[in-house]
């Protein structure tokens, strides 16, 4: 039974920081004149309202969103991604990572959306109907085993769990290994919180045992309620593209800024 919302933490300081990665890693991968697929096993509902109840109830989009949106840097893809979701939806939506990928790709390039929760998919598919993104209710690990290696080849893959199911931090090592022996050439992303308690420790051990040459990008931030576990964001990049390691470090850097006492 899943019972993680994202529509209370859409836009937080974790959101911020994956969300940029992403928005620069898909610039870098669509400068070039070739088609790519872009994967999500777990894609959530696509689009925020942040003046709605579960927004405004936590205040989590107000210490990170509403705090990047003046500090982005004028060419920032992500900055690009959330104009262009706002002049559609309306001056408080925010984009989820499929609304984001959907503002960067072009039309040559194919989109497959896992989501396991029956309202979270419902979501995401009126919201995305009538583009040409796949969406499906299904296992998000199960559809990655399915398509990989997708077609076109190139592409990246971000795998986004909301660590309800405490067994995906042991499964996700074995999972990432398989997918990156079937796939190559995929740059896959994986998001993890930092929490106080550090049960990632473990698996991110593993994941640099398997991928020594990944870009392991991590950032602290103060938690948004007291007594709240999570402490930061991390993310885990297989093949990188070149140079995201400079724009995550960027992030980094504003993300400390706009969290300064
Ligand atoms: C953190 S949210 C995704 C947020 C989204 N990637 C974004 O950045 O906008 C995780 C989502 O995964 C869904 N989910 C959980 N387990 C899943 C699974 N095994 N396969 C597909 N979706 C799953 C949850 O219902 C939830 O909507």
């Amino acid at each position: 039974m899943l019972s993680y919302q994202h529509a209370y933490h859409a836009g937080n300081l974790a959101d911020v920081h994956k969300h940029a990665v992403l928005a620069a890693a898909l610039s870098y991968l669509t400068r070039k004149d070739k088609p790519l697929s872009y994967l999500e096993t777990h894609a959530g509902r696509g689009l925020y309202d942040l003046s709605g109840a579960e927004a405004q109830r936590t205040g989590e989009a107000a210490q990170g969103i509403a705090r990047a949106l003046a500090a982005l840097p004028g060419d920032s893809p992500y900055l690009a991604a959330l104009r262009l979701v706002r002049a559609r939806h309306g001056p408080t939506a925010y984009p989820g990572s499929p609304l984001i990928a959907q503002a960067l790709l072009r039309p040559c390039d194919r989109m497959h959306l896992a989501e396991l929760h029956p309202a979270e998919h419902a979501a995401l598919g009126a919201t995305l109907a009538g583009t040409t993104a796949r969406i499906w209710h299904q296992n998000g690990f199960d559809l990655a085993q399915s398509l990989c290696p997708p077609d076109p080849r190139r592409g990246l893959m971000l795998v986004d769990p909301s660590w309800e199911v405490k067994s995906d931090y042991a499964t996700l090592p074995g999972f990432l290994a398989r997918i990156g022996r079937k796939w190559n050439v995929g740059v896959l992303m994986l998001w993890y919180p930092l929490l106080r308690d550090a049960p990632h420790a473990s698996m991110l051990a593993a994941l640099e045992a398997a991928f020594p040459e990944a870009l392991r990008h991590e950032v602290g931030f103060p938690p948004a309620r007291e007594g709240h576990r999570m402490i930061g964001s991390g993310l885990f990049v297989v093949n990188p593209p070149w140079a995201l390691a400079e724009a995550a470090a960027g992030v980094a850097a504003l993300i400390d800024r706009i969290t300064a006492r």
